[in-house]
């Protein structure tokens, strides 16, 4: 006999996924029945209560007229990190480039000073700390890249604690090897990405942690050559490709992305129609993060462009030092306000579009049935509130797998 575990009635409205033509399936005045952790059922209040009574379940939750949505997937975090560069954020505001800042040994190689120097126990107690935010702001599955060892023992031990925080957190926590994340100081692009590959990619694979290999394929950073070796071996290891693209300039990203079968092709503020073509004919992720466009004071990524190309696009964070947001509502309110996405967009992007950028979309990212259920219950009658009333955590309720876990 299968226990009904949690009863949510009375929502205003319950965000189901993308519906037809990846509108917005949702219901009104509906319930929703959690059995072993998994959206059983779905729908009208009256119906769904008939087969499933509230005195039946564990916990009964009275939504009381708010709206009920998926648990956000933010799908691209370096959210593993020591340090402050808050500094940083003051001087871009005078005029420094994030290149500069990185040429001067400042940005990444920064992090990457404090995260060698940081212990294991602080590290975790770090991450624990962001997953808290990110839980209480809806977050209930999330990636998190390594990239700020740049040598195979802090790489390794960034994994590590990225796999602690995952089995000791509520939320979900998806683990990236990001050994290509910078070029470290006292070497060049060339020699660092043999260590990458002869080094640091048998040893993360021996490990075996790491789900996704990423690469920052930019400007004076990874070629395109580089990061393509890099991540064809990764493939040799398991690894599923992910590729920082088109960030500053449009260095052939997005293409390699495509011709490898990336899971995503990340940030794209230069893709031009090519790539966005060339992507959504590979079947490959575009993750637009509009937080760091917002904090670089740089141009978005154009999101309509994409969303023409037809397929799903993913919005998260990128939370990292230079773009010190955890909050999915905020990068939501950002992809309707700087990047014209409808309300309905951006929530299917930063739920159903993160679970595709993380290879999980049969899995979370939508509450139909048989998926995990990872529910964010809003303070407000609508989902539009999400973006609507930004700047402001309208997640009063958050469970995972069908616990409550935040609220
Ligand atoms: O995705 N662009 C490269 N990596 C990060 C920034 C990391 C950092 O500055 O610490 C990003 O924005
Ligand atoms: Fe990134």
């Amino acid at each position: 006999m299968t226990e009904l575990t949690t009863l949510i009635h009375d929502a205003s409205e319950i965000v189901v996924g993308p519906g037809e033509d990846d509108t917005l399936e949702q219901h009104e005045n509906a319930a929703l029945a959690v059995v072993d952790g998994r959206v059983a059922a779905v729908g009208p209040t009256d119906e769904i209560t008939e087969e499933y009574p509230p005195e039946n379940a564990t916990h009964a939750i009275d939504a009381d007229g708010r709206s009920v949505i998926p648990g956000f997937v933010d799908s691209h975090t370096h959210g593993l990190f020591a340090g402050d560069r808050s500094d940083e954020f003051a001087a871009k505001l005078r005029g420094k480039t994030y290149q500069e800042i990185l040429a001067e040994g400042g940005g990444i190689l920064r992090t990457v000073r404090a995260v060698r120097e940081a212990s294991s126990e602080q590290l975790l107690s770090n991450l624990l700390g962001h997953l808290d935010t990110m839980l209480a702001h809806g977050t209930t599955t999330v990636e998190v890249k390594s990239g700020y060892g740049l040598d195979t023992e802090t790489e390794l031990r960034m994994l590590d604690v990225i796999r602690q925080a995952d089995d000791t957190h509520p939320v979900d926590v998806v683990p990236s090897f990001m050994g290509a994340h910078a070029v470290p100081e006292g070497t060049d692009a060339e020699a660092y990405t043999e260590r990458v590959i002869d080094d640091q990619l048998p040893a993360v694979a021996d490990q075996g942690i790491a789900e996704f290999c990423d690469v920052f394929c930019e400007e004076d950073v990874f070629s395109v050559e580089q990061s393509r070796s890099i991540l064809e071996a990764g493939i040799e290891y398991g690894l599923t490709p992910k590729v920082h693209a088109e960030e500053f300039v449009r260095l052939g990203g997005a293409q390699l992305a495509a011709d490898l079968g990336a899971a995503s092709a990340d940030h794209l503020l230069h893709a031009n129609d090519d790539d966005r073509a060339a992507l959504a004919e590979a079947g490959v992720t575009p993750v637009l993060l509009p937080g760091t466009a917002f904090s670089l004071g740089a141009e978005y990524a154009d999101a309509r462009a994409f969303l023409d190309e037809g397929g799903s696009i993913a919005v998260a964070t990128d939370f990292n030092p230079n773009c010190h947001s955890q909050s999915m509502g905020f990068a939501i309110a950002l992809a309707c306000i700087g990047m014209g996405m409808t309300p309905a967009e951006a929530l299917l992007a930063g739920t159903q579009g993160g679970a595709r950028a993380l290879d999980r979309a049969g899995e979370s990212g939508s509450l139909r049935e048989g998926m995990a259920a990872d529910v964010a219950i809003i303070d407000a009658p609508s989902h539009v509130h999400v973006p609507y009333n930004f700047g402001v955590n309208t997640v009063e309720t958050v469970l995972k797998d069908g616990e409550l876990v935040s609220g």
